[in-house]
């Protein structure tokens, strides 16, 4: 019998706690509820912002620039 799980939020913790589980646990049907998806989540608007101080500063245009 598969277990089911629900995973709420589909941001970098939710979407890597359910790859997690779906990797780790046998026989297993994952389910991701969540208010909203990339590219609208915190995460994606976070993980933009990490460390761009170790970049090269003389590139500071190309760490400006938009996806
Ligand atoms: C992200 O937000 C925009 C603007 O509100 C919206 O048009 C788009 O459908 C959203 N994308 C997702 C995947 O929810
Ligand atoms: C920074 O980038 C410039 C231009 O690409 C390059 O000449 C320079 O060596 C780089 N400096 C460092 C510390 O990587």
């Amino acid at each position: 019998m598969k277990r089911k799980v629900c995973v709420i939020g589909a941001g970098i913790i939710g979407l890597t706690s359910a790859l997690t589980i779906q990797e780790n646990v046998p026989e297993v049907e994952v389910t991701i509820v969540a208010d909203t998806f990339t590219p609208n989540t915190t995460s994606d608007g976070s993980g933009g912002f990490w460390q761009p101080h170790l970049l090269n500063q003389s590139q500071s245009e190309k760490i400006r620039q938009l996806p």
